[in-house]
Order: C-alpha cells, then sequence, then structure tokens
C-alpha cells in the first residue's frame, strides 16, 4: 500500500516505519494516524516481520499532533480526536510483536506519546521530549497523562505534563523514559541491535509476553498472575516451544517458525 507520510522497509525480519513529513516536523495530522493505523494492523499479522522499529525523517521524531488541524475542534471534535488517537496508540501498544521507537529529535505531545506507545525507546543524544500541550491550554490526548505516569512515576510525569518543558535526551536516560541512548554508535545501529536481538527470539512467546506485561500490569497481583499462567500454559504444544528447549539440549540456536 502507499504512504503518502510513511516510509515502511523490511529488512533482516524487521520492518522500520519512518514519519516522513518533515517540513511540519512529523507533525501528526489525520492522514499520518490513518496511515500509522493502516500499517501497524498490516504489521501484526506479517509473517516476514518480527520486530518494528519507528523512527522520524529529518531533525524530529514526531513534533506532536497537528496544530493547524487541532486549532479548528470544537469540544465534541477534540474528544473523538483523542479517541481515535488513543484507539491507534493502543494497537501499537498492543502489537502482538516488539516495536521499537528510536527517537531521533523531537518527541513532543503526541510524539512522546508515540514513543511512550511503543514497547521500547532508543534516543539519540539530540532527541528532546516533552508534553507542552498545557502551553497550548489543551492536556496529552493520545494516552499521554497515563502511560507517563506509569512508566516514570506519577511525581515526574506531573512536572512534566504541567510545566510542559522539554528535557533533553540524558535526563530521559535518567529517569527511564528511554531505555538507551546512542552516545557511540549511531541511533540506526543502536535501534538495529536492540530489534535484531529480540526478533531472534520466539515470535509466539514475544507475542504472550508482550500480552502478559500489559494485561497484568493495571491488575491485582493475583488476577495478573493468573494471566501469567494462562499466557505461559498456551505456550504448551506449540513449535516454538518445542524447538526452543530442543535446540538448548542440543546445544544449537533455535530456528522459530511462530507456530
Ligand atoms: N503541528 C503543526 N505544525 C508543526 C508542529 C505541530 N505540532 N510542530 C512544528 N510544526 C511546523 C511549524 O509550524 C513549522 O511550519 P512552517 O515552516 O510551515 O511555519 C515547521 O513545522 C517547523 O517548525 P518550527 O517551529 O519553525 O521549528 P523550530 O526549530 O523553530 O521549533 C519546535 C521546533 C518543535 C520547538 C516547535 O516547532 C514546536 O514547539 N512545535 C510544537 C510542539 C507542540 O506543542 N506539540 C504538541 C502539539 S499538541
Amino acid at each position: 500500500m502507499p504512504y503518502e507520510f510513511l516510509i515502511v522497509e523490511v529488512a533482516d525480519r524487521i520492518a522500520t516505519v519512518t514519519v516522513n513529513r518533515p517540513d511540519k516536523l512529523n507533525a501528526l495530522n489525520a492522514r499520518v494516524l490513518e496511515e500509522l493505523d493502516g500499517v501497524f494492523g498490516a504489521l501484526a499479522t506479517d509473517r516476514h516481520v518480527n520486530a518494528v522499529i519507528v523512527t522520524g525523517a529529518g531533525r524530529s521524531f514526531v513534533a506532536g499532533a497537528d496544530i493547524a488541524e487541532i486549532a479548528g475542534h470544537d469540544a465534541a471534535g477534540l474528544e473523538r480526536m483523542s479517541a481515535a488517537g488513543q484507539a491507534i496508540f493502543n494497537r501499537i501498544e498492543r502489537l502482538p510483536k516488539p516495536v521499537i521507537a528510536a527517537v531521533n529529535g523531537f518527541a513532543l505531545g503526541g510524539g512522546c506519546e508515540l514513543a511512550l506507545a511503543c514497547h521500547i525507546r532508543v534516543a539519540s543524544e539530540h532527541a528532546k521530549f516533552g508534553l507542552p500541550e498545557v502551553k497550548l491550554g489543551l492536556i496529552p490526548g493520545y494516552g499521554g497523562t497515563q502511560r507517563l505516569a506509569r512508566l516514570i512515576g506519577k511525581g515526574r510525569a506531573m512536572q512534566l505534563i504541567l510545566s510542559g518543558e522539554q528535557i533533553d535526551a540524558a535526563e530521559a536516560y535518567r529517569i527511564g523514559l528511554v531505555n538507551a541512548l546512542a552516545t557511540g554508535p549511531t541511533l540506526h545501529e543502536v535501534a538495529q541491535s536492540v530489534a535484531l536481538q529480540v526478533a531472534r527470539n520466539g515470535p509466539l512467546a514475544l507475542a504472550r509476553a508482550i500480552e502478559a506485561i500489559n494485561d497484568g500490569f493495571d491488575r491485582l497481583p493475583d488476577d495478573a498472575m493468573a494471566i501469567e499462567a494462562r499466557l505461559f500454559g498456551s505456550l504448551g504444544g506449540t513449535k516454538d516451544m518445542a524447538e526452543g528447549t530442543a535446540a538448548f539440549l542440543a546445544k544449537r540456536p533455535a530456528q522459530f517458525t511462530g507456530e
């Protein structure tokens, strides 16, 4: 499918999705969101893809929702926009294969929320993070108020969201907003290395691990453990489990098929 604002490349079972609207710092207009929804829908079932990298073209990752579009909305329109964006970012968070945000520049507003919806975040030294919506008289609407607090804690999330200030990559790493910084190797190399590391593992196990972490996260411990036990059990009898355990015992690398 041809995209107007996305570049999608697949190599070594890793798909790289590049948001490509550099003249507007990759701001998320309705079309970009629609395309993200379409591509993640397709990647979910693409048997040639085991992991996904999301990044931005030019000097920005994504500088937020498109402010020109927001400006035209009334209350009902804003609520619809928020619900639609949340649904797309939920799709990314629930993708049954690892999604890595490679944050190459500004990750502001909806761009920070896009990175938060990904499973793992790596960033270049020049990346900037922030949720500046309050400076526009708004609040984060694509899951930011919830995901940021869950990731870095309520107090730090309050400070970032209420101040609307940007933080640099080093501070984002320090507070656990990003998993790794590309200090020596390029961002592309770091993202690729993380993607390859996860993509070599059993596809069914990756899918169940993502599901277990996501579904158990906000539950009471006993309920979350029950989810883990069910998903752990669901791998019994799969070819991936037979192959992974046999390969270990035979001291050879596993060849998973995702079955
Ligand atoms: N929505 C729409 N357009 C945006 C945008 C956004 N979120 N962020 C940047 N752009 C556009 C600018 O309007 C400008 O377009 P123009 O060249 O047609 O005037 C272009 O992208 C380049 O941005 P510019 O502001 O000139 O770059 P800069 O280097 O001076 O500043 C930022 C970079 C990221 C600090 C600044 O663009 C910014 O604050 N963006 C908005 C961030 C934000 O509030 N996001 C949350 C939205 S809810």
